[in-house]
């Protein structure tokens, strides 16, 4: 074969590479922040991913699980105990009745319920409205299922929702909406009135909506409402989250969709296909951690703040107008006062001078122009961190 192989004639086609409904898609930001930040030894408040491990007694579970012998295949949709304890707990925030078995999927992070709901949900040529700025996933999501993205634009200095140009984006072609709240990258938490016009739309289209709630547990001033405890909106809304960012574990990647049954055999019909099941030891690790008592979250959301608070006033005092963030653990500033181009010669320019990574929120627009101003700084760091960020980024003043 080798022999073959060297005898042939260097073919003169280029062989393709990546399939055309991903190919304008390149790699993520966060990949590509991530790698400048290693090059240039700068602080990472890019990715979000925290810079301390997650609880003892989460990652304890998932260690006697795999000296037990939980080695093997989970239940596609999910082991029991686990959907038992995502339901239980969905149920007492929600007010809800949600059956563990038939309305629990347990899938690889929300990533994958994300992608799981598009395939199983959305048909081809759909349309699926997002609000941008948006998580750079949903749109490679509306992409991979072959439908269209309709934008709506979120606009500092609240990033309130524009009921007319939500009204226009609805048509006879939308089959979803998808609602991040607590919304990365603005921080917003959707308000209630937002949320009851989103399922009056939702209803009067018959729409369903994709809830994207991975930082249901991070809200500082504000109170979040799962859009699926709305009048009429259970039965039309899948929720999503993940253990990743409430037990600082994202690489553990344990994720989940709730829904109907009749959405969740969409879900399904896709999950089952991508991943069938996942990580076992993980799946029991995650069980300690939804039974975690409420001291646990009011610890979790107060050491937030603190971070949060570090990083505002540090940014206010650099002379950043900031947008205070009401959840997640992101802040957006404008940087326009410091005089660049743009949020990405602006990011170039803090990780290669200053020593600190951020993301340019221009990639999280249809129309990049949108963020140009803008900047994202994650604060799941530690204080000391944080602090030495703040004291790099003084260098702007000079
Ligand atoms: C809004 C949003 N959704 C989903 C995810 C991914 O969640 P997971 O790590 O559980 O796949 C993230 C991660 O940053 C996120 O910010």
């Amino acid at each position: 074969m080798r022999y073959a192989v060297a005898m042939s004639q260097p073919s003169t086609a280029a062989v393709r590479s990546v399939a055309d409904r991903l190919s304008a898609f390149g790699s993520t930001i966060f990949t590509e922040i991530s790698r400048l930040a290693i090059e240039h030894d700068a602080i990472n408040l890019g990715q979000g991913f925290p810079n301390f491990d997650g609880p003892d007694f989460v990652k304890q579970a998932a260690i006697n699980a795999i000296k037990d012998g939980h080695g093997q295949y989970a239940r596609m949709f999910g082991i029991a105990e686990l959907n038992r304890v995502i339901a239980a707990r969905f149920n007492a925030d929600a007010g809800l009745g949600v059956d563990p078995d038939a309305e629990v999927t347990v899938t690889s992070g929300c990533t994958e319920a994300l992608i799981a709901t598009f395939l199983g949900l959305v048909n081809p040529e759909e349309e699926v409205i997002l609000f941008e700025p948006y998580y750079d996933s949903y749109r490679a999501c509306v992409a991979m299922a072959g439908a269209e993205p309709k934008f709506v634009t979120l606009r500092p200095p609240d990033f309130a929702v524009n009921e007319q140009e939500l009204r226009a984006a609805f048509s006879t072609k939308t089959r979803a909406i998808l609602v991040n709240t607590p919304h990365n990258p603005t921080g917003k938490v959707f308000t209630t009135s937002e949320l009851e016009l989103i399922a009056a739309l939702c209803k009067e289209h018959d729409a369903i909506a994709i809830c994207d709630e991975v930082y249901e547990r991070l809200v500082f001033d504000a109170e979040h409402v799962q859009l699926a405890t709305l009048d009429g909106m259970y039965e039309r809304t899948v929720t999503l989250s993940s253990l990743g960012k409430t037990f600082s574990l994202t690489g553990w990647k344990v994720g989940w969709a709730i829904a109907p049954p009749e959405l969740t055999a969409g879900v399904r019909a896709a999950h089952q296909f991508i991943t069938f099941a996942t990580a076992t030891p993980l799946q029991h690790g995650a069980v300690a951690a939804l039974e975690a008592p409420d001291s646990y979250y009011a610890e979790f959301v107060e050491a937030y703040r603190r971070r949060r608070d570090v990083l505002v006033e540090g940014l206010e005092r650099i002379g950043f107008e900031v947008y205070v963030p009401n959840g997640t653990y992101f802040v957006l500033a404008d940087h326009t006062c410091f005089g660049f181009a743009d949020d990405v010669a602006f990011c170039q320019h803090l990780i290669k001078e200053v020593g600190v990574a951020a993301i340019p929120p221009s990639a999280f627009y249809h129309d990049p122009a949108d963020g140009k101003n803008l900047v994202r700084f994650a604060f799941c760091k530690d204080e000391q961190t944080l602090r030495d960020a703040i004291g790099r980024l003084e260098a702007l003043r000079r």
